[in-house]
């Protein structure tokens, strides 16, 4: 997507060295956090493509998907909570999508909690549609059950 503004945030893909810090960001993010090995392990496997935004300094934001033949599916999205809402994810899913389409991936999925605002806004603004619903998919800290959205949209 084009802004006639310049971003302030510079997009990079990742390798198995950024694994401490998105583990951090994954901590600050979720509530069922990925261990630095689990990250170290994706981000080093050759069907996953992964990109990173950072500010001033570090990588404050991260995108991984995994590709497979010319489909594709985002795993994890986060931004650090303190510069949310600034535009990074939309800067870094677009950058993450264009090189997706690079390496031939035609169709992007993914999973979203039906509660979740400010994700759906980013991927309503990317143009992914409902492709389908999982009641109950995910375990919320209270003990409820919440519905998983299934997007998809033409890169
Ligand atoms: C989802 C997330 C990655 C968005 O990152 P971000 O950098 O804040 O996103 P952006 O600033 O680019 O904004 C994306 C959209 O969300 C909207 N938005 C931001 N905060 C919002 C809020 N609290 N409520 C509703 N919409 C919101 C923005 O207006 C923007 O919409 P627009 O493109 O129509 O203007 C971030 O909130 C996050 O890391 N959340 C925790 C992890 C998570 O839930 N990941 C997604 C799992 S599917």
């Amino acid at each position: 997507m084009s802004s006639s503004k310049a971003s302030p945030w510079r997009c990079r893909p990742l390798g198995a060295e950024d694994a401490p810090r998105c583990a951090a960001l994954h901590r600050v993010s979720f509530s069922n956090s990925w261990s630095i090995n689990e990250f170290e392990g994706l981000l080093a496997s050759a069907p996953v493509i992964a990109d990173g935004a950072e500010g001033a300094r570090n990588v404050s934001g991260f995108v991984l998907s995994r590709r497979a033949s010319d489909e594709a599916e985002i795993l994890t999205i986060a931004v650090h909570p303190a510069l949310r809402g600034q535009g990074m994810a939309g800067t870094m899913l677009g950058y993450h999508m264009s090189r997706l389409a690079r390496a031939g991936v035609g169709d992007l999925f993914l999973e979203v909690d039906e509660s979740n605002a400010p994700a759906l806004a980013l991927y309503r603004r990317y143009g992914f549609i409902k492709v389908g619903q999982r009641t109950g998919y995910y375990a919320r800290a209270d003990g409820q059950r919440a519905t998983a959205l299934v997007l998809r949209c033409t890169v």
